[in-house]
């Protein structure tokens, strides 16, 4: 079976990519690499020792996905493709409704075109806004969402509900991700952000590497146990086994709507203290004020992905820690040696 997965060369993908060839399918990637490399899909060949079929593009140009339809016999579409960094979306909110909108609609206008009515899209926990009631829920309200990026991915949820609603033939699976981390144990795969990282992980990780000098906490005075930021991380493996999971099941549902996550809040301190042990020295840190648009805590109750797609994370927070740890030391620079 042929998948074809928008946004290919990410970070996600490439995880789901090295799952998806491991268990037999075939792997058409799409990327514009506006936010990757091309040497990511290199090194899932290298680890799977199989090929993928790599068009570069964009996924809002429909005659090239006209082109990759009509070339290949695909049987569902992962759709990772889009911006995703919430500080820039609030400075450029017409580049991240354009790119991550228009995507989400050329992508379904084609499918549609071609019969191929099979779609898992890559939602986030950013669309229950500040939660009212922990773990969450998947019948939490969703909406109130505090950034353009946020926002899009709830409109990419409503925009693909109404189009299954509209035509039954559909079967769409919404995965809301908490926060991924971690990298392929091989080391060869991992997160490459481009210049100074805004996510927790990957800052952490140059702090460590020497990259960068110290991380800043934002915000000691939280409602937390340590008064820091509390989230609940998930090894980028486990995300990957999800969407595998979410394919195996996705016959049985018009809209499937899924929390992936581990149920299991960490806070930055556990973080800073997990990565240290995992690299081996201590990871210099100042508290710095709050990160204004970040809650306190949020993490998921994953019984949903459980008990329905057989889905359970299985890594640990030092399986976390010391994936990045191995593949940020083999590779400080990311993909650009
Ligand atoms: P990523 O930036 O590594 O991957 C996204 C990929 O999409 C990149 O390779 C980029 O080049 C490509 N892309 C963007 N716009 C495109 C377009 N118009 N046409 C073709 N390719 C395009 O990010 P990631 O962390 O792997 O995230 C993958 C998906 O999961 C994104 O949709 C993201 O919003 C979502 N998500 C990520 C997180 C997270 O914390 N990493 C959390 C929740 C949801
Ligand atoms: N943090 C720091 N210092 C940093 C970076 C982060 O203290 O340099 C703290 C934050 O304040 C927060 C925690 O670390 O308490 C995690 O922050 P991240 O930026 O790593 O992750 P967020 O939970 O803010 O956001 C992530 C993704 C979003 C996604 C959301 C929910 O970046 O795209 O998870 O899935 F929407």
């Amino acid at each position: 079976m042929k998948i074809l997965v928008t946004g290919g060369a990410g970070y996600i993908a490439s995880h789901t990519n090295v799952l998806l060839l491991e268990r037999g399918y075939d792997v058409v990637v799409l990327d514009n690499l506006v936010n990757s490399s091309a040497e990511s899909v290199r090194r899932v060949e290298k680890i799977t020792g199989k090929k993928i079929k790599f068009y570069q593009g964009d996924c809002r140009d429909k005659a090239l996905l006209d082109k990759i339809f009509s070339e290949n016999d695909i049987y569902a579409a992962i759709h990772f493709a889009g911006l995703k960094a919430v500080g820039e979306s609030c400075q450029k909110p017409v580049l991240y409704y354009e790119n991550n909108l228009m995507a989400n609609l050329a992508l379904a206008e084609v499918m549609a075109k071609h019969n191929v009515k099979r779609l898992v899209f890559s939602s986030s926990a950013t669309v229950y806004g500040t939660p009212k009631k922990l773990p969450l829920t998947e019948d939490m309200p969703t909406g109130e969402v505090t950034n353009p990026y946020g926002a899009t991915k709830m409109m990419g949820e409503r925009m693909f509900s109404d189009i299954q609603k509209a035509d039954k033939d559909w079967h769409i699976m919404l995965l809301r991700y908490f926060n991924p981390v971690g990298a392929h144990e091989s080391g060869l795969i991992g997160e490459n952000p481009r210049g100074i990282p805004n996510n927790l992980m990957p800052y952490i990780s140059q702090v460590a590497v020497g990259r960068l000098k110290a991380l800043q906490v934002f915000g000691d005075d939280y409602d937390t146990p340590d008064g820091t930021g509390v989230r609940d991380y998930i090894h980028v493996v486990d995300l990957a086994e999800a969407h595998i999971k979410a394919l195996e099941h996705i016959e049985e549902y018009g809209v499937g709507v899924f929390n992936i996550g581990t149920g299991v809040g960490y806070s930055v301190l556990d973080m800073v203290k997990a990565f240290g042990k995992a690299c081996g020295k201590e990871i210099p840190y100042v508290i710095a004020p709050r990160r204004s648009g970040d809650v306190a805590s949020c993490y998921a109750d994953g019984t949903k992905a459980k008990e329905l797609l057989g889905f359970e994370a299985k890594k640990s927070l030092d399986d976390m820690c010391a994936d990045t740890w191995n593949w940020q030391s083999k590779n400080p620079n990311g993909y650009d040696q």
